[in-house]
């Protein structure tokens, strides 16, 4: 899978993606991330991709010239699948958007600052708009990340253990049961007796109703979805 990322911030997105499994993923030939520095993309040579907003207010709005001229570029050499563009207000990413868009090829996504990117550009150029949660980032980098993240740890090879992203909290709708390593007693907290037996049908159905408890306490919406 390729992403590429188009960022005012390219310094941002740098050490993300530079460590374990992001790393790995990349040094394995299973994903390119390609980071795109808008600024080298600026409508004159001070470098400017942002401007006044029409009708007056504060804050500065990102310019569609640079935006164009950076997407249009990346589409002559592929087709992408989508143009994601990171925001406040769009959908709250979930497993479910992760998991439908690990099934793509070849992904843009659009990182928003300031009062965000004019509007044409949401119209005619995105395909889908993610918000991380709701809360305002100084920027879409840290959400970009957030997003590839989820991504890349679920494309088949990546992690060693695949059964590990296959046992995720949400990936059945259920959080994570808990998880204990050795010692098997520390200053008198022990672990449960269960998952000392070996009776590995007994320890499923034991994890499979530690899930659906701490689901219904922690998370009771997800039990009713
Ligand atoms: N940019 C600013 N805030 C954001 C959020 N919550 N999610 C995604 N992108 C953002």
């Amino acid at each position: 899978m390729r992403f590429d990322i188009i960022t005012c911030q390219p310094d941002l997105l740098e050490s993300p993606f530079s460590h374990s499994i992001l790393k790995r993923a990349q040094q394995k030939g299973l994903v390119e991330i390609h980071i795109h520095d808008l600024r080298q993309y600026a409508v004159n040579k001070h470098g400017q991709i942002d401007d006044y907003a029409f009708g007056g207010g504060a804050g500065m709005v990102m310019m569609i010239e640079p935006i164009d001229k950076c997407i249009s570029e990346l589409q002559a050499d592929r087709k992408y699948d989508a143009i994601i563009y990171m925001t406040p207000d769009g959908q709250t990413l979930n497993q479910g958007i992760v998991n439908q868009f690990s099934l793509l090829e070849n992904v843009i996504i659009l990182c928003g600052h300031y009062k965000g990117v004019d509007e044409r550009v949401r119209q005619h150029f995105v395909t889908h708009e993610i918000s991380i949660g709701d809360y305002v980032l100084s920027g879409g980098e840290l959400g970009a990340a957030v997003l590839a993240d989820a991504i890349i740890r679920i494309i088949p090879g990546v992690l060693n253990d695949e059964t590990s992203a296959l046992t995720d909290s949400f990936q059945d709708g259920l959080l994570a049961p808990p998880v204990y390593t050795r010692p098997a007693e520390y200053k008198g907290l022990k672990v449960p007796d269960i998952l000392m037996s070996g009776d590995t049908p007994k320890i499923e159905q034991w994890r499979f109703e530690q899930a659906v408890e701490r689901t219904r306490q922690r998370r009771p919406d997800l039990l009713s979805e």
